[in-house]
């Protein structure tokens, strides 16, 4: 039996309201099971940033069901106490390239996520320069983020958001700003964290080249959200 990472039902989302409002996010349904990869598709404006960023608790929805494991952390306007706490135990971001704290070195960028969740000395220093090594970034770990390529920025990132050993990890569009081997790189990396560490990985990307990696693929039009298993994938593309 596959366990459930995150589990979306009819999740909507209209950004301001009566003739300015936007429906970003029409009744979407959207199912990732640990260790899995999952890839959020679609166009410029059709909401997969919004999508994500309702998963990760960041952005209030207008109504629907969000469950991360066992837990609902939101049901039609009620939310989970705590969300705040329940996303950092839970839940590891990967936002575009330069949201490293600038003025930290490598590995003091990922002390910090450990440190929000309480963990704190030696042992800290320790879980972060082993993150580090598991990226094969570890040589860099005094190295402030402007001495970094833009591929061990995007690593050192990844390790940061790996801190918490989250269930669910969220990236939008990592690939974006990386040339094709960079790209393949990040997605091998993300199957790794997936076997090894039972992740669900949620990824937004734009890019094409990238999606043979997925497991699964939802496709968002128009904040309209539709699924398609990998194995359709390759069909379609047989056809063509
Ligand atoms: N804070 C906001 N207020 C009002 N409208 C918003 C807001 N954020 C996004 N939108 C609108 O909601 C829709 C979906 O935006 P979203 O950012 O989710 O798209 P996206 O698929 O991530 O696009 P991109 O690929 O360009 O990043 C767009 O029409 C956008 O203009
Ligand atoms: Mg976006």
């Amino acid at each position: 039996m596959m366990t459930e990472a995150v589990h979306i039902e009819n999740l909507t989302k209209v950004y301001g309201s009566g003739h300015t409002a936007v429906i970003a996010l029409r009744d979407a349904n959207l199912v990732a099971h640990r260790g899995e990869l999952v890839a959020i598709l679609g166009p410029s404006g059709s909401g997969k940033t919004t999508l994500l960023t309702a998963i990760a608790g960041i952005i209030e929805p207008t109504r629907g069901r969000i469950r991360i494991g066992e837990t609902t952390v939101y049901d039609d306007g009620w939310r989970v106490r705590d969300l705040r706490g329940f996303r950092r135990r839970h839940l590891g971001f990967i936002f575009q390239a330069h949201n490293l704290v600038p003025f930290l070195n490598a590995r003091e960028n990922v002390l910090v996520a450990l440190q929000i969740n309480g963990l704190t000395g030696d042992q800290a220093v320790r879980i972060a320069q082993e993150l580090l090594d598991y990226l094969d970034v570890g040589a860099r770990h005094d190295h402030l983020p402007e001495k970094l390529s833009g591929g061990e920025q995007q690593r050192v990132a990844i390790a940061r958001a790996l801190a918490n050993s989250p269930s669910v990890i969220l990236a939008d569009e990592p690939t974006a700003a990386l040339d094709t081997n960079r790209g393949k790189n990040v997605m091998a990396l993300f199957r790794k964290i997936a076997q090894e560490k039972g992740s669900a990985v949620i990824c937004v990307t734009h890019d094409h080249r990238m999606i043979e990696g997925f497991d699964h693929i939802y496709h968002v039009k128009d904040g309209s959200v539709s699924n398609e298993s990998r194995a359709s994938t390759t069909q379609e593309r047989n056809k063509s």
